[in-house]
Parts: C-alpha cells; sequence; structure tokens
C-alpha cells in the first residue's frame, strides 16, 4: 500500500487510510526499536534535509534519530547559523541545499504555510515539522498512535484538547486527525484563547469550564500556553491561568473515573499541568515522545515509497 500524497504537509491532506497505514507501519517500526540492533537499511542511499527555522527539542531530534534508524543520510540545518541569517530567501536556500542532491526535506518555519509555498517550488518530497499556528502533522499521528496503544481504540474516544487552542498546530492537526479516525472532541479553555471559527467550521464541542471538560473526556491533551505567539494579554496572569484552567492532582481527584494526560511539550509546568500531574501515572507525555521515532521513521519510508520496512 502507499500513501495518496507526495509530500505531508498536513493532516487534512489524509486520507482516513493513509492515517491507517501510517499508524500500522509505525507499530513495525516500534518492534524495531526494541531490538538490540535498532536500525534498518530501509533508507539507504537517501538524503534528507532537516531544515529548522524556528526551535525544537523533541520533532527535531525524533526525525534525526528516525532518519539514522532507517539509515539515511542526514543533513541539519538551523537558520541561526546559516546564510538565512544573513538574508537569504527560503526558496534560495532549499534550492541550493537541493541542488546537492537531497532528496526530503523536513522543515519547521513560524511561517503558516511556509512547507506548501515550498512544496510548489521544489521536486523533493516535504514534510512539515510544524509551520506557525497552522499543522503539525507528526505531532498528532504520534499522539494518535499514544492513544490508540494506551486504549486500544481512536473510534469513540472522547478527547478533550485544552488550553491554548488559538495559537496551537497540534490543536488543529490533532482535530484534523480524530474527527477521520471517528473520535469525539472537544476544546476547552478560556474563550480568548478559542477562536470563534472553530465549532462550526471543525463540528466540534466548546466548554469554557474545564471541570466540565475533564469529566467529559476519557484522555485530556493539554497544550502549552504560547505566550511567544501572543501580541496582547489574553489572560490576566499565570497564577491566575493556573487557578482557572490548570490541569492539578486537586482536579483530577474530583473525577469519578481515571483519565489519560498528554501533552506535546515543552510543558509550562505550574501553568497549564502540574507537576504531580504530569509525572503521575495518568500522564503518557514521555510514551508519545518514545512513539514520535517509530511514527516518523514510518512517515518517511511511505514517503519515499521503498518496499521493505522494518528487515
Ligand atoms: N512537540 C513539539 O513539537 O516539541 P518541540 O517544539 O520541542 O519540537
Amino acid at each position: 500500500m502507499a500513501l495518496t500524497t507526495k509530500h505531508l504537509l498536513g493532516i487534512k491532506d489524509l486520507t482516513t487510510e493513509d492515517i491507517q497505514l501510517i499508524l500500522s507501519t509505525a507499530t513495525q517500526f516500534k518492534e524495531v526499536l526494541q531490538r538490540p540492533v535498532k536500525k534498518v537499511p530501509t533508507l539507504r542511499d537517501v538524503t534528507i534535509v532537516n531544515l529548522f527555522y524556528e526551535n525544537s527539542t523533541r520533532t527535531r531530534i525524533s526525525f534525526e534519530l528516525a532518519e539514522k534508524r532507517l539509515s539515511a543520510d542526514v543533513v541539519n540545518f538551523t537558520v541561526s547559523n546559516s546564510s538565512a541569517a544573513k538574508g537569504e530567501t527560503l526558496l534560495d536556500t532549499v534550492n541550493n541545499i537541493l541542488s546537492m542532491k537531497v532528496d526530503m526535506v523536513v522543515m519547521r518555519h513560524s511561517a503558516s504555510g511556509a512547507p506548501h509555498y515550498l512544496a510548489k517550488h521544489i521536486n523533493a518530497a516535504i514534510i512539515n515539522a510544524g509551520d506557525g499556528i497552522n499543522e503539525h502533522p507528526t505531532q498528532a499521528l504520534l499522539d494518535a498512535f499514544s492513544m490508540k496503544e494506551k486504549l486500544g481504540k481512536l473510534e469513540g474516544l472522547k478527547v478533550a484538547i485544552i488550553g491554548d487552542i488559538m495559537h496551537s498546530r497540534v490543536a488543529l492537526s490533532n482535530i484534523y486527525l480524530l474527527k477521520k479516525m471517528g473520535a469525539e472532541v472537544m476544546v476547552s479553555g478560556p474563550p480568548t484563547l478559542i477562536p470563534t471559527y472553530l465549532k462550526e467550521a471543525m463540528d466540534i464541542q466548546v466548554e469554557y469550564n474545564i471541570d466540565k471538560a475533564l469529566a467529559w473526556c476519557d484522555v485530556a491533551n493539554v497544550l502549552r500556553i504560547q505566550l511567544e505567539r501572543q501580541n496582547q494579554p489574553l489572560f490576566s496572569s499565570l497564577r491566575e491561568y493556573n487557578l482557572a484552567y490548570g490541569i492539578t492532582k486537586n482536579r483530577l481527584h474530583k473525577l469519578s473515573k481515571e483519565i489519560v494526560i498528554m501533552h506535546p511539550g515543552p510543558i509550562n509546568r505550574g501553568v497549564e499541568l502540574d507537576s504531580d500531574v504530569a509525572d503521575s501515572p495518568h500522564s503518557i507525555i514521555l510514551d508519545q515522545v518514545e512513539n514520535g521515532v517509530a511514527v516518523r521513521m514510518a512517515c518517511l519510508y511511505l514517503l519515499t515509497g521503498r518496499t521493505q520496512p522494518t528487515t
């Protein structure tokens, strides 16, 4: 089987079958990652550049590890020590890199739509590693993989996405994916951080009361407050945010059931999520990070169209 798309720009463009294929292929790669030798020759002779125009810890390292586990040749680009800092355009930078015979580009950029722009101008396959406030498709895929691994299914699952929805590419990719896979989705947080168009445009529930959202859901995917993307104050203080919307041990104790806690990282501890919840047995945050490598191996492998994933 093959993906219906040449690039991975967003979950919006994927079919349900594409998502199922990526998740089942990731299961095979997760098995590879349990072996003493965690490496397969699948992408030998494939050269991949990781083009990061915005900071990253998890996504950048996870892609690099995935590429190395697949035996690809890897080149890393960070904007701060490149000629982009001298004013070179994105397209010039990429065309220069591609002229050195690069097959695939993994790109993170602060501008929404940057990888879509590149896809119109170059032949190499592009994976979006997060573009502005638009999409972060591999994060949503690893989140789905982790939910399915923990709870056995996606269909019918009640997932509350909580926090700074307005500035979150993780929220949008998760909403697209969960809806396509038959989950029920709710967003929750302060009204100033939830775009008003979302309820109707995406056919999801909106709940401003965090305790009601937690009582409803099977999984709470808690998002970081993205102060760097807020041009004006959208809530009174971090302390007040924690009191009104933070996921705390007290809030979870009041529930009549156990729920799974997720967060894409990095966490603002004591703001959107308290440490004793982030580090509790309810949390699968580090499982998400672990699964990211297998999921990204699956995406890289499927986009190159090679035929032997795990031997
Ligand atoms: N989840 C996520 O995208 O983390 P990084 O910004 O560290 O890559």
